[in-house]
């Protein structure tokens, strides 16, 4: 039996060679393609990977255009807004008719403004206007005018606000009524040209008492507080009596002018009641 078995191998070992041999060819087989899967899908999954990863950069560039587009609308709406509620210039900027070197800043309550010295530029607007009592000022006189407000109606003399923050154009509209009143020479004594009114800087406020509003202001208790109050709050009567030569206008009792605490009870002390006189500076007429 196994001489059998031994002369079965003899004669069939170059067989048994080939087997073998086809045996480590296909375990090779097998090992090779077992290591090039592993390797295509370790390539595949850095593939995906990094696809993954532009993917999210694209998403996050489109969300990053998409925030840059939406800010920019904002602010596009933000800007109209303000666009919409600024007087738009109706007249280039003109320094002729201010050759001031002092006061002469719209926006800084020591401005003067006169037939000599008009706002620089025309088309000036306060950037800071508030709404009190019944009246449109800059915030540099709202507290203030706030405050003698509050004192008057608790003194019993409450007054009441005619007019306060006009526009340069709502000045032309202003300017043009009392010309087809009284004509040019007769509104030039009691109304300011478009550019040249106080009014336009925030400033000034024309007060009333009920109905009783213009020069019928002079007869009434009101008036007399604010003679004896007004400078505490930064207020002056800024036309009064007798100094048309130096202001250019005609007594206005019922015009006030914040110029601050410090300047209007100064003046006072001082005797002094025309801002032309307290700063030195030129008035009259145009
Ligand atoms: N009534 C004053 C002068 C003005 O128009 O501003
Ligand atoms: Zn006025």
């Amino acid at each position: 039996m196994a001489h059998n078995l031994k002369r079965f191998i003899e004669k069939h070992l170059h067989l048994l060679g080939i087997v073998i041999a086809l045996l480590v060819i296909t375990a090779v087989y097998i090992t090779s393609y077992i290591i090039y899967q592993n390797q295509a899908i370790s390539a595949t999954d850095q593939a995906t990977q990094a696809n993954e990863k532009s993917t999210e950069a694209l998403l996050a560039k489109i969300k990053q255009e998409k925030a840059t587009a939406a800010a920019a609308a904002q602010k596009k709406t933000t800007q109209a807004t303000v666009a919409s509620t600024t007087p738009a210039p109706t007249q280039s900027v003109a320094t002729s008719c201010n050759t001031s070197t002092s006061h002469n800043d719209p926006s800084a309550i020591d401005v003067l403004v006169n037939k000599k010295h008009c706002i620089v530029p025309l088309s000036f607007y306060p950037s800071d206007l508030v709404n009190i009592d019944g009246a449109t000022l800059s915030a540099k006189a709202a507290d203030s005018f706030d405050q003698m407000f509050m004192a008057a109606t608790a003194a019993g003399q409450p007054f009441g606000v005619s007019s306060s923050y006009r526009s340069y154009t709502t000045q032309v509209t202003t300017y043009n009524y009392w010309i087809s009143v009284s004509g040019q020479a007769g509104a030039d004594t009691y109304s300011a040209r478009p550019g040249y009114s106080e009014h336009q800087t925030g400033l000034a406020v024309d007060v009333k008492a009920g109905s009783c509003t213009l020069s019928c202001f002079i007869s009434t208790t009101q008036y007399n507080w604010l003679q004896t109050h007004a400078a505490d709050y930064g207020f002056i009567q800024r036309y009064p009596d007798g100094k048309q030569s130096i202001t250019g206008y005609e007594t206005e009792e019922w015009h006030y002018r914040y110029v601050g605490a410090a300047v209007a009870q100064d003046m006072k002390m001082r005797g002094i009641s025309t801002l032309e006189e307290y700063w030195g500076l030129s008035g009259g007429d145009y």
